[in-house]
């Protein structure tokens, strides 16, 4: 008998498209699936005011192939240097839906983000007050800390006094790799959540070092030892609602992820589904997947569930693409190194 699942079309809620080449590249990997996704700040320049974030949505619109459905939910970039009113303004008139900070230095394109936490404390105070999320790039970054526990410690440092400080703002810790980024979520009831990637409910940091490095396992934060990646699958195929899908896919060209000084990131956008249907199918887990990426970001971000649907059907082994090619060169996908029996239909 065929097996189906049948789900209201998922959201992404952490997504990189870049723009130009790139952007119309990849644009249609996530469409295809998804009906939103949160849309990442990180460009050179970065997307720091509501001008900067309407030209952008707008360049994503024109790139979406026509017949092609979605809705990029924009964010901005928080510096030192962003203006409250600017931010409420582009919360009122629905252009924004969430405003990301990354500590300066932290990933990619960061140089721009926050060093000294009490210039934020004005926007931070006011995204309170009219209820737009933040979402967090939860590392430190200073050089002393192992980069394996940048994570942990940023709870203890950053994000834990951030949160006394301003006790109405609700937090999005994004693409948690930890234990203690899973417990620290289910620690706090109201007004956090966390997001979880694809990749790192599969892979674990021997994948990217152990026989060889392989740069295309290489991301941030960083995957951690086997004891996190359980804890990840275990919060994200529970059915508890702080924990939602936000793939990070983060397409960089072969050549600057095969460097001697390769970019971070996974490219996951295209086969996310399947390999999600697969990982909750593996946990016994499969009744939780609607949650984990139909509804529990929407409920977080008070956002409608979508309405149309999407379904999977299991069958044999189904071949995705190695690469996608782009005009600027190939972006490897990622491969989970298992065979994938669900695809979308
Ligand atoms: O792996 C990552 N890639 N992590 C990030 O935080 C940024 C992202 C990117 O923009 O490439
Ligand atoms: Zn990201």
């Amino acid at each position: 008998m065929t097996q189906t699942l049948t789900l209201p079309r998922p959201d992404d809620w952490h997504l990189h498209l870049r723009d130009g080449a790139v952007l119309r590249a990849v644009l249609p990997e996530t469409a295809r699936h998804f009906a939103r996704a949160i849309i990442m700040p990180n460009l050179v320049p970065p997307v720091v005011t509501s001008g900067d974030a309407a030209a952008y949505r707008d360049r994503i619109l024109a790139a979406l192939p026509t017949g092609m459905d979605f809705t990029p939910l924009m964010t901005l970039y928080l510096t030192e240097q962003t203006d409250p009113d600017d931010v409420a303004h582009a919360h009122a008139s629905g252009l924004i839906t969430a405003v990301k900070l990354y500590p300066a230095g932290a990933t990619t394109n960061s140089t721009s983000g926050v060093r000294d936490f009490d210039k934020v404390r004005a926007v931070l105070d006011r995204m309170a007050e009219i209820g737009l999320p933040l979402c967090v790039h939860g590392e430190v970054t200073d050089a002393e800390i192992d980069i394996f526990d940048r994570e942990a410690v940023f709870i203890d440092r950053v994000l834990d006094p951030l949160r006394r400080a301003t006790p109405g703002l609700r937090v999005i810790m994004e693409h948690t790799t930890t234990r203690d980024g899973v417990e620290y979520v289910k620690a706090n009831d109201s007004g956090l959540a966390a997001t979880i990637t694809t990749h790192h409910l599969i892979i674990n940091r021997n994948d990217i070092l152990a026989g060889g490095i392989r740069p295309h396992y290489y991301c941030l934060p960083v995957a951690k030892r086997e004891e996190h990646r359980l804890a990840l699958r275990e919060a994200a195929t529970s059915g508890d609602p702080r924990f939602f899908l936000g793939t990070d896919s983060a397409p960089h060209t072969d050549p600057n992820k095969e460097s001697a000084c390769g970019c971070a990131g996974c490219f996951t956008a295209t086969n996310t589904l399947s390999i999600l249907a697969e990982t909750f199918e593996q946990e016994g887990a499969l009744a939780h997947l609607e949650g984990f990426v139909s509804r529990n970001g929407p409920g977080f971000y008070g956002l409608p569930v979508n309405s149309e649907t999407l379904t999977l059907t299991r069958g044999a082994p189904i071949t995705y693409p190695a690469t996608i090619d782009t005009e600027d060169g190939p972006i490897t996908l990622f491969d989970p190194k298992m065979p994938l029996h669900w695809r979308v239909d």
